[in-house]
């Protein structure tokens, strides 16, 4: 069974929806550590609650590095396979994304290349883009950068609102983010410069 490592920083509702899909047999892995670098993140409570292995492990004042070392550290030690960033609101060094080359993948809320960083539904409508959705990607050491593995639209509605459009957005992720995980753990595709090329 291969092992997945969550890394989030806050509300954790992508790392529900996929713990829930890995209970219901959706996602054949198991979720090894849920890793939270603020001490308030409602996502490690869940994940305790959820009776999953909760580690808090602070930022604040570490170097980018010393942190993501610790972090490496965790998941070698428990045997992760399989990275997910959900919510997790960090660059990662180049070490952390060499230690575990294309085996970290992350969810954006935006239609990447579009609109990466923060606030990204707040830019789709400020751009006054028709269409937005969102984007689960390998990660690098840029910012949203990746490869894409997968992606979702979503309509803009003329009265949207950050919020409106936040929540259907929300949605497509927690359906998107396991589809693309079970792509991983298939291992049936390769990598080619930018694309991930799915095999048939
Ligand atoms: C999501 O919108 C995700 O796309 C972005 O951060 C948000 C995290 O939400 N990277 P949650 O913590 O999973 O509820």
């Amino acid at each position: 069974m291969k092992r997945l490592g969550i890394l989030l920083s806050g509300r954790g509702s992508n790392f529900e929806a996929i713990a829930n899909n890995v209970k219901a047999g959706n996602i054949a892995a198991e979720i090894a550590v849920v890793i939270g670098n603020k001490p308030d993140a409602q996502g490690l409570e869940t994940a305790d609650a959820m009776g999953l292995d909760a580690v808090y492990i602070p930022s604040k004042g570490l170097k980018r590095e010393e942190f993501d070392r610790r972090v490496v550290a965790l998941l070698n030690e428990k045997q992760v396979d399989l990275v997910c960033l959900a919510g997790f609101m960090r660059l990662l060094s180049p070490y952390f994304v060499h230690e575990f080359a294309n085996r970290i993948i992350n969810i954006h809320p935006s239609l990447l290349p579009s609109f990466p960083g923060l606030d990204a539904q707040q830019q789709a409508l400020e751009h006054g883009v028709k269409v937005t959705g969102c984007t689960v990607h390998f990660v690098d050491a840029g910012l949203d950068s990746g490869p894409i593995i997968a992606q979702a639209d979503v309509p803009i509605e003329d009265n949207d609102t950050v919020d409106s459009l936040a929540a259907r957005i929300l949605t497509e992720e927690h359906r998107l983010y396991s589809e693309a995980i079970n792509i991983v753990l298939s291992g049936r595709y390769r990598i080619e410069g930018r694309c991930v090329v799915r095999a048939t």
